[in-house]
């Protein structure tokens, strides 16, 4: 067993849930900062099933008095920034609240870590949205692909990659870059494409819905589950060099291919339900993500467990049975 502390900042999201877990069962003791909210029930909904077993904070990225207090009062082993404005079309509404999360938050929790613990480890969520529509020749994203990011999300993630390894170039601190591309799991946020599609299937497959409408269907992610990805976190972390790792399935859909497999899978035919609605698209959209994550696999010896399809398959089982 591990005997170490960890601290997530957005401990109640999808990959901090994960994340959580995994390190709890690596033997960590595991802290979480939450951002309060109006909605207290959103505050730790995703771990309310580890309320005996982590320690929750409360604190903001754009707070670094909070951060500060945290860490002095933590002096953690491990630190895992995954707390962001994660939405891509709604950084196009709120684009200077992401920038300030995404980017000064970074910065606020960089300056915090230098002063109060140098000697920790960092990581920093980074994204394959950063790459914008830059693909290399062979049709693959990596980490010598140029970046020239397409949304305020994507710009402001650029911004905290950079920064991440400017200080540690000048501070000589082991911080690092996990550039993730897209992962989903039942914890997903209904509002990102995968569990939209997941869970409005399996609400008209019983009757509790009649439609579902869509943005973009032409676009193509490459997509993992968040399981498998919350451990690459882990290995890149701990990597005794501090540097930066592409995480992906080297494997790509389209959304329609996608819609396609989940409604096939309930017996339906997804064109008799779904429409596009262009609200639901975005002012500029990524087209394409494949991730080469060779250097990964080899460095690391990470690869993933869950395919695409038994990813879906679990997200499925998920809705009928929070439904049935
Ligand atoms: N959300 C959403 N809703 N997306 C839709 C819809 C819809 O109704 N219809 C089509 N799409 C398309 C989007 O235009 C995009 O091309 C694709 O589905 C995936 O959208 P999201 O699931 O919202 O994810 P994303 O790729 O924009 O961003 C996710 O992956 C990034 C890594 O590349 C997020 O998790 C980011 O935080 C992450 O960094």
């Amino acid at each position: 067993m591990i005997n170490k502390k960890a601290f997530i900042t957005g401990v109640n999201g999808q990959d901090g849930s994960y994340l959580a877990e995994y390190l709890l069962s690596l033997g960590y003791e595991v802290h979480g900062m939450i951002r309060r909210h109006s909605m207290a029930e959103n505050q730790d909904s995703r771990v309310t099933h580890l309320t005996d077993k982590i320690v929750t904070h409360y604190g903001d990225l754009l707070d670094e008095s909070s951060i500060d207090t945290i860490l002095k009062k933590i002096t953690p082993d491990e630190i895992y920034n995954i707390g962001a404005q994660s939405h891509v079309r709604i950084s196009f509404d709120i684009p200077q609240f992401t920038v300030k999360t995404n980017a000064l938050g970074v910065l606020n929790m960089l300056e915090s870590y230098r002063r109060v613990c140098p000697d920790a480890k960092f990581y920093q969520a980074s994204s394959s949205e950063m790459f914008g529509n830059s693909v290399d020749e062979d049709g693959f994203q990596r980490e010598s692909t140029p970046m020239t990011p397409v949304s305020p999300y994507g710009c402001s993630k650029l911004f905290a990659y950079s920064i991440v390894k400017n200080y540690r170039n000048s501070y000589k601190l082991h911080a690092t870059n996990g550039i993730l591309f897209n992962h989903e799991s039942p914890r997903r946020g209904s509002n990102f494409v995968t569990n939209k599609v997941v869970k409005t299937a399996v609400q008209i497959k019983l009757g509790l819905s009649k439609n579902l409408e869509l943005g973009n269907m032409d676009t193509y992610r490459d997509w993992g589950h968040s399981k498998d990805y919350v451990k690459a976190m882990h290995m890149i972390l701990n990597h005794e060099k501090p540097d930066d790792f592409v995480v992906s399935t080297m494997i790509t859909h389209s959304v329609r291919e996608m819609t396609d497999y989940v409604f096939k899978k309930l017996d339906l035919n997804y064109k008799d339900y779904v429409s596009e609605n262009i609200i639901l698209k975005r002012p500029e959209e990524l087209k394409y993500l494949k991730g080469d994550s060779t250097k990964t696999r080899t460095i690391l010896g990470w690869k993933p467990e869950y395919t695409f399809e038994s990813m879906l398959d679990e997200m499925i089982e998920y809705w009928l049975d929070k439904f049935n």
